[in-house]
């Protein structure tokens, strides 16, 4: 299994809805960021299914290198734009 690619090197503001189920896009090529659509088919990566703790808005992680996925921990800010759409850095 390779890498994720780096879907953007931003969150994504999303408006969530409690008890909701979700898949979350956790192999970076989707086209529906940060949720997935299915392109993960032959990657060895699986979507990540979350459930909504409260309605609202949330920042869902879309360089996928997060350590808390699927929210935004940060860790997008060591990728450059240029980064976007690769798989990154080893
Ligand atoms: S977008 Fe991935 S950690 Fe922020």
């Amino acid at each position: 299994m390779s890498n994720p690619i780096i879907a953007d090197n931003k969150p994504k503001k999303v408006t969530l809805e409690k008890d909701k189920k979700y898949m979350f896009c956790a192999c970076g090529r989707s086209n529906n960021q940060p949720f997935c659509d299915g392109s993960h088919a032959g990657t060895g990566f699986s979507p990540k299914s979350f459930v909504a703790k409260e309605d609202g808005h949330a920042f869902l992680c879309q360089c996928k290198h997060t350590d808390d996925a699927p929210y935004c921990d940060g860790t997008h800010s060591q990728f450059d734009k240029d980064q976007v759409g690769t798989e990154g850095p080893g």
